[in-house]
């Protein structure tokens, strides 16, 4: 990371969080003799006479920066100690452009800002998703009115940190404004080998060849964007793809979140458990996001559901085996969230969408939290009514306005431009995709003219192949459904 840096070893360098001082024993071997350290545990306390052991965050700092290097900590508001959040509560840079929702990384990164000279540097290395949730727009745009990036480095599945599954960047940003703005250059490795010296070394020449590394450059960044380390020409090509749609899925179908029972493993039937009629009658069917394939499921799982049940004698009576059953639980039952009210140990804590669940439509679910480090496609199946998700599962009902099939809407979900388009405009973390109502709803969606007869016929085509794919994986099938996409996206 030092070498990243065009600085004089006389420079004024700061080091923010130095812990035990990994940073500090590189500047002092390369020459650098005017830093100044920051590190708020004093138990990491090692030889090093620049460091002081208080906290960044409110130290008064009366001097500016050539240079600020580290790894700054990172660590959401709700897991804070309650002084460190007393002490952001007083910080005017985090009350400007911060929320409950940031990341304690934030106030490093911008009060690390303020302290750079003019064409002062900042070379942190730290996780990724500032750059693309919503809660950190006011810190990105503040970045780009107080300078711009030279380089990013991506480290998508290379592990890091110890916190597994985490995307990290190494960036560096000027303080400042380039009369020309330089391009970004983009160096991606996603490789999961730990970094060694060899590859680190390739990964700043930008003429290296080794699998995994992708090197290109992109163009500043713009204000209230996420911000993409990604090619332009495929940005562009997903830019064509939105216009092509024209509206989202969001206006063909409702969504709606499982259940939640508060304690999976209470309500799943126990598979040894001896019912009575009553007690049979009071089992749902539930789908679970990893019994999930795309366009179908192959399992159900059977979950005790007792919601109707009003007291503990008329469960008692009733329900002889499933009261034995719940007694093992019975503790941790009482300690789930109450939602404000107070509810029986032996009903599900919150129903959500029950009614629309127990409704006679067929649905689509898909799972709220998918890998796809691995995999190049998100789990989208239709699901028979009578069956119910959980909280691991979101579910999609076309509008009783929409026309478009429900298999048409499937195959469009499975298909690969939409998952290249969430990829880069959903929500993912560490390699995983993240389907909340919101960006779920924000897919473009490819309507179909009705007044057009070949349009008809495509929906009519990929309607068929969908459901036969519901029934069983099949090459042909899926390719016929691609084809019949790139017609309707190409314009007809
Ligand atoms: C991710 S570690 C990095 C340590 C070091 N830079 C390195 O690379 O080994 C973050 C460090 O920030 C320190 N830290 C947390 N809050 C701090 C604060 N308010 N001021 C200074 N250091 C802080 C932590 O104690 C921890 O040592």
């Amino acid at each position: 990371m030092l070498s990243l840096s065009n600085v004089p070893t006389n420079a004024q360098v700061l080091e923010p969080s130095c812990g035990e001082g990994i940073f500090l024993e590189s500047l002092q071997q390369r020459g650098f003799d005017q830093i100044t350290a920051f590190e708020v545990d004093p138990r990491l306390a090692r030889s090093f006479d620049d460091v002081q052991y208080s906290s960044f965050v409110s130290a008064d700092i009366g001097q500016k920066f050539d240079l600020i290097i580290g790894n700054p900590p990172y660590i959401g508001w709700k897991k804070l100690p309650s002084y460190l959040k007393e002490e952001l509560k007083e910080n005017e840079l985090w009350q400007t452009h911060c929320n409950n929702l940031c990341d304690y990384l934030f106030i490093f990164i911008l009060k690390s800002v303020e302290l750079l000279k003019p064409g002062g540097e900042l070379i942190f290395i730290c996780p990724e998703y500032w750059m693309n949730t919503t809660h950190s727009q006011s810190l990105r745009n503040y970045l780009i009115t107080q300078g711009y990036f030279e380089c990013f480095y991506h480290f998508s599945e290379t592990p890091i940190f110890e916190q597994a599954n985490i995307s990290t960047v190494i960036f560096k940003y000027i303080k400042g404004n380039a009369s020309n703005l330089p391009p970004i250059s983009i160096t991606k490795y996603t490789s999961r080998q730990a970094l060694n010296a060899q590859t680190l070394d390739a990964l700043h020449r930008s003429d290296a060849k080794i699998p995994g590394l992708e090197q290109f450059n992109i163009s500043q960044f713009k204000p209230d964007q996420k911000w993409l380390l990604v090619r332009p020409v495929i940005l562009q090509g997903l830019q064509r793809f939105a216009e092509a749609c024209q509206t989202t899925i969001g206006a063909v179908c409702d969504i709606a979140h499982g259940l939640v029972s508060g304690l999976e493993k209470a309500f799943r039937l126990p598979e040894d458990l001896p019912l009575n009629t009553l007690e049979r009658q009071h089992l749902l069917s539930v789908v679970k996001g990893k019994d999930l394939e795309q366009f179908r499921s192959t399992k159900m799982t059977p979950y005790i559901f007792l919601n109707e049940v009003a007291t503990e004698d008329n469960l008692k009576q009733g329900f002889p085996n499933f009261y034995q059953h719940l007694q093992t639980h019975k503790a941790a039952l009482e300690k789930r969230y109450q939602y404000n009210r107070t509810i029986p140990y032996w009903h599900w804590v919150f129903l959500r969408s029950f009614q629309r669940f127990s409704q006679p439509q067929p649905r689509i679910f898909a799972p709220v939290k998918e890998r796809i480090t691995h995999k190049n496609y998100v789990r989208f199946a239709a699901i028979s009514a009578g069956l119910y998700p959980t909280q691991d599962v979101i579910a999609l009902f076309p509008k009783p306005t929409t026309q478009e099939s429900l298999w048409y809407i499937l195959a469009f979900l499975n298909s690969p431009i939409v998952f290249e388009w969430y990829q880069y405009h959903g929500i993912v973390k560490g390699g995983v995709v993240e389907f909340s109502e919101k960006p779920l709803s924000s897919i473009p969606f490819r309507a179909i003219d009705w007044q057009n007869a070949q349009e008809v016929a495509l929906h009519e085509q990929i309607t068929q192949a969908s459901q036969a794919l519901v029934k069983e994986a099949n090459a042909q099938m899926q390719e016929a459904i691609n084809q019949a996409f790139g017609q309707l996206l190409d314009e007809l």
